[in-house]
């Protein structure tokens, strides 16, 4: 794990799609960071199994669905009396070119990623403007920007979820609130499906010439959570070792 020496003590973290991959690494700097740190995944047993791991809280719960969304936040405000932070993580892909897309396909990818982010986004919205405080860090794609083929409906999400945090930190600066995404690109289970001859002309599109751990992802949104960033705000970080440049 990176050697970041935040404080998160006090403060209650929710992260989503923190069974696996970025966002178990993300919950796992928060936990040794000292926050209150709820993992929320629609895997029960995987998320519970990462939480007993980090010593976290794991709650089961589907983004996509209002009433899980909201039940997830009662629940760590229930515990600690407070939430502060909001890692919007989750996500799925459905990729085929867009012919062979079904509407299944569409709507899932859209209602998870976007769904997922504009649920939990509202869902906290109450708590942080009582607070007046609030960091949101959701997670967006270099295909959101750019497009890629077989990725309408991850691309189209993707490109919403910067809609969506430019125009939450729009609404929600005036409560004491920023709402930032990371752009990333991490060796995770979901690049793992990449197969190995477009995986290896990736690699070369990336000027650092590799993938990240997924564990790198956690300093950027670590920062983009803490006190010291509140003066930034509608930001897209890209933490993708250059690609995007
Ligand atoms: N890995 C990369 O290089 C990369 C690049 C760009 C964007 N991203 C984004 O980063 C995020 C995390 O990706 P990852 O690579 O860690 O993927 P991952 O597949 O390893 O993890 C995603 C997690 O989200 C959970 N999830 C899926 N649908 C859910 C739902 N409806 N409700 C609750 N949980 C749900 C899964 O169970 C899984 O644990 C995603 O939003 C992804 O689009 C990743």
């Amino acid at each position: 794990m990176p050697n970041l020496n935040y404080d998160f003590t006090g403060r209650t973290v929710i992260i989503t799609g923190a069974a696996q991959g970025i966002g178990l690494e993300v919950g796992r700097f928060f936990q040794s960071a000292g926050a209150a740190t709820f993992l929320v995944d629609y895997d029960g047993e995987a998320v519970q199994a990462a939480a007993a791991q980090l010593g976290a809280t794991g709650i089961r719960a589907d983004v996509s669905n209002t009433d899980d969304v909201e039940r997830a936040v009662k629940a760590a405000v229930e515990a600690t009396g407070r939430i502060d932070i909001i890692v919007n993580n989750a996500g799925i892909l459905r990729d085929t070119v867009l012919w062979k897309m079904t509407d299944e396909d569409w709507e899932q990818v859209l209602a998870i990623h976007a769904g997922g982010t504009f649920k939990f986004t509202r869902a906290a919205v109450p708590y942080f403007r009582e607070q007046n405080f609030g960091r949101i860090v959701n997670v967006t794609s270099y295909t959101g920007l750019h497009g890629n083929t077989g990725q309408a409906n991850y691309a189209t999400a993707k490109a919403g979820i910067i809609g969506l945090t430019k125009t939450s930190a729009k609404e929600l600066a005036r409560f004491g609130v920023t709402v930032n995404a990371i752009s990333p690109n991490a060796k995770t289970r979901m690049v793992a499906s990449i197969p190995d001859d477009k995986m290896a002309y990736l690699v070369a599109q990336i000027p650092m010439g590799r993938f990240a751990e997924a564990e790198e992802m956690a300093a950027a949104i670590g920062f983009l959570a803490s006190d010291e960033a509140g003066y930034i705000t509608g930001t897209v970080l890209p933490v993708d070792g250059g690609i995007s440049m």
